[in-house]
């Protein structure tokens, strides 16, 4: 059972999962964030749930998570500031949570564009981040997590094997702790983000052991092949094929 007492002593933001929504059972927490609700209608409300039956993944994929042994939550977003560059969004959350598995528990991890944390190869967690428009204009975007925390057995088959920080570790880990230290992070970088947006990609591609690799890049009508040379200001990733440079926006990436 997650301690909300636990984990609001530990919570240092100012806004972001102020309004903390605790849910048993949700389908997905993406899919409630979306839908507008006087619940849900607070910049930075944080919807947590122990249990999602259709919880999402990018690219219509199924997002598995054990009930009650992980973190799968969704954070709203809705100050302009922010749905003006939302491109920058997702290398905020995935640099948030990598920084939030080394900072409590010493584990090295490393980015995978355009947002897994791996550690030893193996992925640890993704991210899905989905809005709603009004007119021309996003009205409401949510970024949602899963991380893998206290599961140790993987039934299905993955295209990138997965992990938990149980696994790595060898002992459980407080659930707790983890979300909110994940708060407290992606708060502080996404204030940064907004003053300083070229830190946060620099900070990330620190992070990304892969460019400067050969890779494939699997999108879907079409595998391309070449070197990942940079991700550029607007984070997509520059591909250096034999005769050009290609900005690609989206694919699953693996090393040759
Ligand atoms: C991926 O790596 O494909 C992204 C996975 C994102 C999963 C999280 S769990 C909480 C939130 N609700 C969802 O339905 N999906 C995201």
């Amino acid at each position: 059972m997650f301690d909300l007492e636990k984990f609001d002593l530990k919570l240092n933001t100012d806004v972001i999962g102020r309004n903390f929504i605790y849910a048993e059972e949700v389908p997905s927490t993406n899919t409630e964030l979306l839908n507008e609700s006087e619940f849900y209608n607070k910049h930075g409300t944080v919807l947590f749930a122990e249990k999602q039956t259709e919880g999402r993944g990018r690219k219509n994929r199924v997002w598995y998570s054990d009930d009650k042994l992980n973190l799968t939550f969704s954070i709203l977003i809705t100050e302009p500031k922010y749905l003006q560059k939302i491109n920058i969004l997702n290398f905020v959350a995935s640099l948030a949570l990598a920084v939030s598995i080394e900072n409590l528990y010493q584990l090295r991890t490393e980015l995978k564009w355009p947002n897994d944390i791996l550690i030893e190869g193996k992925k640890v967690a993704g991210i899905l981040i989905e809005s709603t428009s009004k007119g021309s204009k996003i009205s409401r975007l949510v970024i949602g997590m899963g991380l893998n925390v206290n599961q140790i057995s993987f039934q299905r088959k993955f295209t990138t094997e997965p992990t938990s920080l149980k696994k790595e570790l060898g002992h459980p880990v407080e659930r707790e702790k983890t979300l909110a230290e994940i708060l407290n992070n992606i708060e502080e970088i996404l204030n940064t983000s907004n003053k300083f947006p070229e830190k946060i990609l620099e900070d990330w591609k620190a992070k990304c052991k892969m460019i400067g690799e050969r890779i494939t890049v699997v999108s879907v009508d079409v595998t391309k092949h070449g070197i990942f040379n940079d991700i550029d200001k607007n984070g997509f990733l520059v591909l250096r094929t034999e005769d050009k440079m290609e900005t690609l926006h989206s694919g699953d990436v693996s090393i040759l």
